[in-house]
């Protein structure tokens, strides 16, 4: 689902009309079986998305100190390998290792992609943060590898070092975003983005489309730098310029280079992009310099592609910043909307008597204008009144036909009425379409009538 896309609500309410005897009625009644059942219904009009929001949970300052320590591993990595950490040479393995070390440590699920490329063994690195809608992947991702020249510090150990440090923070908050979090560091990147097209190129297409968005994050911390935000999705930009706004700072439109680095395969796609860059090798203007501080007339970055792309080719308050704004969108972008804990609720409320000891009934919910599947969670309200629930057997129907058993009969289940909500993984359902509640009584003597049935998305 795109990150713009705001899930729209609309209750089904339909009128009451009771399914069962007035004498029925009135012995449930007598019995106090009627306390949910007398209160008329809401009519029809759609509800409005409630005001009562929880805010979101505010991402954590990235410490520096964390991220500027992983650069320094990063540049014992090169040091021990040759100099470089770069497609097909050790120092690129001995960085995935280190990165997933990390990650492992913190409880993130990961895997390593392998592909080949120019004859030599490339590794994309993939961690997955448990939990979140499956459905809706905010996704941030850096380029581990460097050129041959030299260790590659700012280009790009300082985008792959401000994700994994915004991971760790994810772990270190024990993070509970309403969406999935996935991240990514890929290789070969500098060959010609190989390791991100391999790993898009190879998504199924269902998969794509659970993917809400994709950061990228490749040059973070330029020596001379700007501050650079791509201009694609509205909602990742704006996420983005609304956080250095709040700093003061000014940011410009990336354009040195659009599709030079790994979001290009996602947006190529169609899936919703965005990142940030604080320049290569163009030269600072003098207006750039003016609100930004640093060389006009200078490259951005003089090490790029070079040898002395080093721990010393870092500008420590763009990579502060930079990080930080990171973080700022990954949990901004996966909080989810600002609606109550439940979500979106249809229902119906129409009475549907269940013949004793008979035929199935259903009552159904008709659910429309939502984006791709239901929930891994999705919320069932069953509603039943009844005077003795043991002879009922209780399936969710999905639109396909798809049968989700809530509850079995039981001669021992000697209460009454059916009121509680399940919980059914539906995710590998579209969400609209015309769900049921589908009952059944299979002993005779007690009768009883569905009150209503909901859910919530
Ligand atoms: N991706 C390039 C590299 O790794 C750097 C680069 C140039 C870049 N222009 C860009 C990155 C624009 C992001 C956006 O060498
Ligand atoms: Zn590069
Ligand atoms: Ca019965």
């Amino acid at each position: 689902m795109n990150l713009s896309d705001r899930s729209s609500i609309s209750a089904i309410s339909a009128g009451r009309r009771r399914g069962t005897t007035a004498a029925a009625v009135a012995a449930l009644a007598a019995a106090g079986l009627l306390a949910t059942a007398v209160a008329p219904a809401a009519e029809a009009a759609p509800a409005l998305p409630s005001t009562a929001t929880t805010a979101a949970v505010a991402a954590p300052d990235i410490p520096l100190a964390n991220v500027k320590a992983h650069l320094n591993q990063l540049s014992s990595i090169a040091a021990n390998n040759g100099g470089n950490r770069a497609h097909g040479r050790p120092g690129y393995k001995a960085s995935i290792d280190y990165v997933k070390g990390k990650l492992d440590a913190a409880g993130f699920t990961t895997s390593i992609q392998q592909f080949t490329s120019s004859g030599a063994t490339g590794y994309n690195l993939i961690a997955d943060w448990p939990g979140g809608d499956p459905n809706q992947i905010v996704f941030a991702g850096a380029h581990l590898d460097s050129v041959t020249s030299g260790a590659g510090i700012n280009d790009n150990g300082s985008g792959s070092a401000g994700i994994l440090e915004t991971a760790l923070a994810v772990s270190r908050a024990q993070y509970k975003p309403a969406k999935h979090l996935r991240f990514a560091w890929w290789g070969a990147e500098e060959l010609g983005l190989i390791g991100s097209k391999y790993y898009v190129s190879n998504l199924p297409t269902a998969e794509r489309s659970k993917i809400s968005g994709y950061l990228n994050f490749d040059m973070i911390g330029s020596p001379n730098p700007g501050y650079f935000v791509y201009d694609d999705d509205p909602t990742i930009e704006k996420t983005f310029k609304d956080y250095f706004a709040g700093l003061g700072v000014a940011t410009e439109i990336e354009t040195e280079g659009d599709g030079r680095s790994d979001h290009a395969a996602f947006k190529n796609v169609g899936i919703p992009v965005g990142g940030l860059f604080t320049g290569a090798s163009r030269t600072k203007t003098a207006a750039q310099a003016q609100k930004w501080g640093g060389t006009s007339g200078q490259a951005f970055d003089r090490c790029y592609h070079s040898s002395c792309d080093s721990t010393a080719n870092i500008n420590d308050t763009a990579l502060d910043r930079n990080s930080d704004a990171a973080a700022h969108a990954i949990w901004t972008l996966s909080a989810g909307s600002t609606q109550p804990p439940g979500g979106d609720t249809y229902e119906n409320t129409a009475d549907v008597s269940i013949p004793d000891n008979g035929t199935a009934v259903t009552s159904t919910v008709n659910v429309s204008g939502r984006t791709g599947n239901a929930p891994a969670a999705l919320q069932v309200g069953v509603d039943i009144v009844h005077t003795y629930r043991g002879d009922l057997v209780i399936d969710l129907v999905a639109p396909d036909g798809t049968a989700y058993r809530l509850k079995n009969s039981s001669s021992s289940d000697s209460a009454d009425n059916v009121q509680t909500t399940y919980t059914v993984n539906a995710s590998s359902e579209a969400a609209n379409g015309a769900w049921k509640l589908k009952v059944q009584d299979i002993a005779a003597q007690d009768t009883g009538y569905i009150n209503a049935f909901r859910l919530t998305f």
